[in-house]
C-alpha cells in the first residue's frame, strides 16, 4: 500500500517523454460530478490515465480518466480529469502520481474539487463549500513510508494546509455569482461505502461539516511537497441519516450536474484571478 516512489518518477519521465515543454504552474482535480466543470480551459494535448506508469484507469463512473495540458488565462494548468481513491485498493501510488507530476513539472497550486454530503444544517444539496480544514479519518497516510525528500519534511506541519487567500478569493467570486458562500471542515472517510446515521451523528460531533471519500490525500500530498492547496465541495445530498432517502453514485453525479453551470463559472473566475495568486506564492522550495 505505500507509494512506490519508483513508479512516481517514471510516471514523470513518461509525461516529460510526451510533453517535454510542458510547464503548468496550476493543477485543477475534477471530482464526482465536476467532470465538465473546467470547459473553459484550452486543451493542448492529452494522455490517458492508463498510459501513465503508477495511475492506470479510474474504475468510478463519472471519472474521465484523463490528463490535459491546458491553459487559461495566461495559466498553463495540468487538468486531472477523474481521480484515483485509495478505496479503489491499488494503494497510495495512483493517488500520489498527479501531486508527484504537478511537483516535478514545477506548479505552485493545486486545486482540488469533490462531492461531498452535509453534514451542517445550512448545507444543502447543490451548494458549494469551501475547506477552510479537514479531518483525515482514512485511518491511513499517503506519507506513511520510508522519508522522501520530495514530499518535504517527516513531520509535516498542517496548521495552515488550505491556505486562506484562495478561500478570501472565492468568498469575492461566490459574491460576485451571487452564490451564497459557505466553508467548513470536510472529514474524508475510506469508502466506497457511504456512513451510517450514527457515523454521521459522530462526524457532526467532531466537528465535521462534509464527509467525502477523497481530497485529503492529495491535499496532504501537495502541502508537504510545498504546492498551495486550495478545495471546494459540491454537496450532493444530506449525509446519511439527515434525510429520508437512500444514497447513490448515479444521485451525486446528478446533483452535481444540475449544479455544473455554478461549478464552472466559479472554477473559470478563479483561473482568471490566479495570476496574481501565483504571484503572492512563496517560491517552491
Ligand atoms: N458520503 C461520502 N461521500 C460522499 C457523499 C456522502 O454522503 N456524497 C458524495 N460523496
Amino acid at each position: 500500500m505505500l507509494m512506490d516512489q519508483h513508479q512516481l518518477t517514471q510516471a514523470a519521465e513518461f509525461v516529460a517523454q510526451h510533453w517535454p515543454a510542458a510547464r503548468p504552474r496550476a493543477g485543477l482535480m475534477l471530482g464526482s460530478g465536476w467532470d465538465a466543470a473546467a470547459d473553459f480551459l484550452r486543451i493542448r494535448a492529452s494522455l490517458p490515465y492508463s498510459d501513465i506508469p503508477g495511475l492506470g484507469a479510474s474504475t468510478v463512473a463519472g471519472h474521465s480518466g484523463q490528463l490535459h495540458w491546458c491553459e487559461a488565462f495566461g495559466v498553463e494548468t495540468f487538468l486531472f480529469q477523474g481521480r484515483r481513491h485509495f478505496y479503489e485498493g491499488a494503494g497510495w501510488t495512483p493517488v500520489a502520481v498527479p501531486v508527484y507530476l504537478l511537483k516535478h513539472f514545477g506548479a505552485q497550486l493545486l486545486f482540488l474539487t469533490n462531492a461531498a454530503g452535509g453534514i451542517r444544517d445550512d448545507l444543502r444539496a447543490g451548494d458549494l463549500m469551501v475547506l477552510s480544514d479537514h479531518l483525515n479519518l482514512i485511518g491511513s497516510n499517503p506519507l506513511i513510508g520510508p522519508h522522501e525528500p520530495c514530499w518535504g519534511p517527516r513531520f509535516p506541519d498542517l496548521s495552515r494546509l488550505y491556505v486562506p487567500s484562495l478561500g478570501h478569493r472565492l468568498a469575492r467570486i461566490f459574491q460576485a455569482l451571487d452564490i451564497p458562500f459557505r466553508s467548513g471542515v470536510y472529514a474524508a472517510l475510506p469508502g466506497p461505502t457511504y456512513e451510517t446515521p450514527a457515523e454521521v451523528r459522530m462526524l457532526r460531533a467532531l466537528g465535521a461539516d462534509a464527509v467525502g471519500m477523497s481530497t485529503v490525500p492529495e491535499a496532504l500530498l501537495a502541502h508537504a511537497a510545498g504546492l498551495k492547496v486550495g478545495a471546494l465541495s459540491c454537496i450532493a445530498n444530506a449525509a446519511a441519516g439527515l434525510q429520508a432517502q437512500t444514497l447513490s453514485h448515479q444521485d451525486v453525479i446528478e446533483t452535481s450536474q444540475a449544479a455544473l453551470p455554478r461549478l464552472r463559472a466559479v472554477l473559470e473566475n478563479l483561473w482568471k484571478e490566479l495570476p496574481d495568486e501565483l504571484v503572492s506564492t512563496q517560491p517552491v522550495a
